[in-house]
C-alpha cells in the first residue's frame, strides 16, 4: 500500500509518509502558518507539515500567552491555511480549555476542527493527564500529534519558559508520556525545549517521528514559528531560534520608501494612473 495519495496531480504528505521518512532517516521540515497568503508561500516550497499553532494567540492576536485563543479563532486560521494547501500535512492545535476537561468535549473540539477547517490532524499538549481524550479522538479516526516538554498552555503551572526535563524524574516522566502517546496511536510528537540528549533518547526509543523545537539535532524533524524564523517578530530570542531573515526591517524599509514617495509626489507616476 502506498503511504501517500494523489489528488489533482498533487501527492499529499500523509502521516504514513512521515512514518516512512523516519524509517529512511529523512528529516521532516515543519513550520507554522495562520493565514492563506503565508500558507500559499509555504505550500510552494517543499515543507512537509504546516502547523496552525495556537502561537497564533501571540503572533496574530498579540496576547502574551497561548491561553486566550478560542476554538472558533483556531478554526478561522486553520480554514484560511487549508484553502492554500494541497500537498503539506496541515495540523491544528486544539486550544487551551477545549480538551483538558473531559474526553467527550475533547472529541467534539477535534471534530469541529476537522469538519469546519478541513485540516488533516490535531495537536494536543500533555501526556498521561490527557490520554483519555487522545484515545477518544483517535478512535474517531482523527490523527493526533502529541506535544511534550515545554507545553505553553501550562505556563501558569510552571511559571517559566526555561528548559524542561532537566532532572532525572522529569526526564523519566517525559519518556513515559512519549511511550503512552505512541502506544495510544499518535502519529508524531513535538518535543519542545528539552536537553538534546533526551531528545535523541526519545527519538531512538520511539517508532513514530519526533519533531523538535529546541530539542537538539537527533530528533526526526524540526519546527519553528514562521514569524520568528523570518524575523517578523523580534521580541522573542530563545537559543534554539535561528533567524533566516530580517523581514521586519525589510517591511519597514519598503513602507518608509512608500511614505516618502507619497510625500514627495513621486507616487503615483504617469504610468500608475488612468
Ligand atoms: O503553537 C505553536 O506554534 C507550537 C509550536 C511552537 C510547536 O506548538
Amino acid at each position: 500500500m502506498s503511504a501517500s495519495y494523489s489528488f489533482r496531480n498533487v501527492t499529499k504528505v500523509t502521516t504514513h509518509v512521515l512514518q516512512e521518512m523516519k524509517v529512511k532517516g529523512e528529516k521532516i521540515a515543519m513550520l507554522t502558518a495562520y493565514d492563506f497568503s503565508f500558507a500559499k508561500i509555504l505550500e510552494s516550497t517543499g515543507i512537509d507539515i504546516i502547523l496552525v499553532g495556537d502561537s497564533a494567540s501571540n503572533v496574530m492576536a498579540g496576547y502574551t500567552s497561548t491561553l486566550p485563543i478560542t476554538l472558533n479563532e483556531m478554526i478561522y486560521h486553520a480554514s484560511s491555511v487549508v484553502r492554500a494547501v494541497k500537498r503539506a500535512l496541515v495540523v491544528v492545535d486544539l486550544p487551551f480549555g477545549t480538551y483538558q476537561g473531559n474526553s467527550k468535549e475533547a472529541l467534539n473540539s477535534a471534530i469541529r476542527i476537522m469538519k469546519e477547517s478541513g485540516a488533516d490532524a490535531v495537536k494536543m499538549e500533555g501526556g498521561k493527564e490527557i490520554i483519555e481524550s487522545v484515545d477518544r479522538i483517535l478512535s474517531a479516526g482523527i490523527p493526533v500529534m502529541g506535544h511534550l516538554g515545554l507545553t505553553p498552555q501550562s505556563i501558569h503551572k510552571f511559571g517559566t519558559y526555561v528548559v524542561r526535563a532537566t532532572t532525572e524524574p522529569e526526564a523519566a516522566k517525559l519518556l513515559e508520556d512519549a511511550h503512552l502517546l505512541e502506544n495510544a496511536g499518535c502519529f508524531a510528537i513535538v518535543l519542545e525545549k528539552i536537553p538534546a540528549k533526551l531528545g535523541g533518547r526519545v527519538t531512538g526509543e520511539l517508532k513514530i517521528p519526533l519533531i523538535g523545537i529546541g530539542a537538539g539535532g537527533e530528533v526526526d524533524g524540526q519546527v519553528l514559528v514562521l514569524h520568528d524564523m523570518l524575523g517578523i517578530t523580534m521580541e522573542f530570542s530563545p537559543r534554539f531560534l535561528r533567524r533566516y531573515h530580517n523581514l521586519s526591517e525589510e517591511i519597514k524599509g519598503a513602507v518608509d520608501t512608500y511614505i516618502n514617495d507619497i510625500k514627495s509626489l513621486n507616487f503615483p507616476n504617469e504610468r500608475e494612473q488612468y
